[in-house]
């Protein structure tokens, strides 16, 4: 039985005082059975990492490099020490602006691997490759590349969140069984490369408009172990539904 996982991706938003009522809200959280996993902007993880009652805290990205002359980059060995456990790593918005490469996630994959911290690892086509008939082989690539040269027993513990980027912050979401069937799809690479076993270990996150009207019938899926939220993460009481969902 695979842990169900609601992380919220803040992406550039709120100023600290807005975040820290945020995070006031989201430590009264009850423990739940369910991992809630939240990425604020790199500026806050310093102070929330302190105080972060049941919520595990991402980063929202890292930095392909150990350390040295990299202005405005911070290493994976940086968010170790201040305690965070994950790191969402490839989101389509980095790849875009930031040309993130399937060869520089890969190293950023190893760098938190070896900082102890999991990689939630993002993937997903463009509405031009779905609409031509290449979602697939675009998954397939993103997931080979970067991440299918680890080990059994460092792959099993990756997040995986599919976001087809013509879901992300558009208010399109995919259909249950689009997401579905790309989940299963994923799921059967790491079968075919890895074995059964670790498949069904890797939990696989969908993202892109995921909202409290749609998350109770995307997470009820085979093959869907939860969800990475954007836009509804900034308001506590659709996140808690989301979560409750
Ligand atoms: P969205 O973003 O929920 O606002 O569509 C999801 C994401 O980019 O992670």
């Amino acid at each position: 039985m695979r842990k169900r996982i609601v992380a919220g991706n803040w992406k550039m938003n709120l100023n600290v005082q807005e975040a820290r009522m945020f995070f006031d809200q989201l430590f009264g959280l009850s423990e739940s059975n369910i991992d809630v996993i939240v990425a604020p902007p790199f500026v806050y993880l310093s102070e929330f990492s302190k105080n972060i009652g049941s919520i595990k805290l991402a980063a929202q990205t890292c930095s392909e490099f150990n350390n040295g002359a990299y202005t405005g980059d911070v290493s994976a060995e940086m968010l170790k020490s201040l305690g965070v456990s994950f790191c969402i790593i490839g989101h389509s918005e980095r790849r875009m602006y930031h040309k993130e490469t399937e060869a520089i996630l890969k190293n950023k994959v190893d760098k938190l691997y070896e900082n102890g911290i999991v990689p939630i690892y993002c993937c997903g086509e463009s509405l031009e490759e779905r609409e031509g008939g290449k979602a697939f082989e675009k998954v397939k690539m993103q997931i080979e590349k970067a991440i299918f040269h680890l080990t059994p027993s460092l792959i099993k513990d990756i997040i995986i969140a599919y976001e087809p980027i013509w879901a992300i912050g558009t208010g399109v979401t995919a259909t249950t069984q689009q997401a579905q069937e790309m989940h299963a799809y994923i799921r059967s690479l790491i079968d075919e490369r890895y074995g059964s076993e670790v498949a069904q270990k890797v939990r696989i996150l969908y993202g892109g408009s995921v909202k409290s009207s749609n998350s109770k019938e995307l997470f009820a899926q085979t093959d869907i172990d939860g969800g990475l939220i954007g836009g509804a993460s900034l308001n506590f009481e659709e996140f808690t539904k989301i979560i409750e969902s």
